[in-house]
């Protein structure tokens, strides 16, 4: 039987993969950010999956505005880097895990979460950062990350946006999905983007340490305080950006069930950052005990 051992956290600015191409990693600016996933791509190589679930928000590059699915599974063999107007990343193609991600679909939709499937997608910084940042850069010798990986894309671009606890309930699906694949897999799964941030308008630029902070505590010890959040205290305290982090529910969710266990998550690392181009950086990992 699979199982979901672990759920990794992580904000995916742009800016991030272009320091990690460009070799700027030491730099002042960005070697405290760095600094905090030293411990994390470790954790990756000691800790190594079959296969990763990873939840992301692509921003229309793979789905223009002539399309939007709400929550989108990758079923495909493979996706390419996108080209989001400076090239693509020189980082590897990603290899899918396509019986496993059918298998989640199947369960999923007859879970009654409508997803849509996708067989061919490119995919941006918001699924190939977060690999940067917990995987490292692949030896040339070895150009390939560490693991298939499952992208499981959700719309946090254009209103409406799924709230928060349907993502956590979809996470909750995903889990009994996983628990119901008839081969021995190892699983981690990831929310990714977030946390603070604002890209446009008067309030551009804005960070907010005391809600982020406030958010990772919840997300650890009572998420399900965390889906109770409706999605306009997320816009109003975190940036219309800080949307994005209805995303760490879904990963949340697949964990195991704090009604059913009482201390069931354990913290293995929590690191947050400001600044990284316009965005507060927060990242966790838990595991399931
Ligand atoms: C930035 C953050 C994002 O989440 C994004 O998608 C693009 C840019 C930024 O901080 O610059
Ligand atoms: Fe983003």
């Amino acid at each position: 039987m699979a199982r979901i051992t672990a759920s990794v956290f992580t904000s995916h600015v742009p800016a991030i993969g272009a320091a990690l191409d460009l070799g700027k990693t030491a730099e002042p600016y960005w070697q405290p950010l760095f600094q905090g996933y030293e411990f994390s791509k470790q954790w990756m190589k000691d800790n190594k999956p079959d296969v990763i679930i990873l939840v992301f928000n692509d921003h229309a590059t793979a789905f223009s505005l002539d399309m939007i699915p709400t929550f989108a599974i990758g079923t495909a063999a493979q996706y390419q880097p996108a080209d989001e107007g400076w090239g693509p990343r020189p980082v590897p193609v990603v290899q899918g895990h396509p019986a496993l991600a059918a298998h989640i679909a199947q369960s999923v939709i007859q879970q009654d979460f409508d997803l849509t499937i996708v067989n061919k997608m490119d995919v941006d910084h918001g699924l190939t950062v977060p690999l940067s940042l917990m995987c490292g850069q692949p030896p040339a010798d070895h150009f390939a990350w560490p693991c298939p990986v499952i992208p499981f894309a959700v719309n946090v671009v254009q209103y409406p946006v799924p709230s928060g606890q349907r993502c956590f309930k979809l996470g909750q699906a995903i889990r009994r999905a996983v628990e119901s694949f008839d081969e021995d897999l190892n699983v981690h799964i990831w929310g990714t983007g977030g946390m603070s941030h604002q890209l446009q308008g008067p309030r551009a630029g804005l960070i907010n340490r005391a809600f982020d902070n406030a958010f990772l505590d919840k997300l650890i010890a009572d998420p399900a305080a965390v889906a109770a959040i409706p999605h306009i205290d997320y816009v109003r305290e975190a940036g219309s950006e800080g949307i994005e982090l209805v995303m760490w529910l879904i990963a949340r969710g697949a964990m195991k069930d704090i009604a059913e266990n009482p201390s069931p998550v354990r913290l293995r690392h929590r690191f947050y950052h400001v600044p990284a181009s316009n965005t507060a950086v927060g990242h966790l990992i838990l595991e399931n005990t």
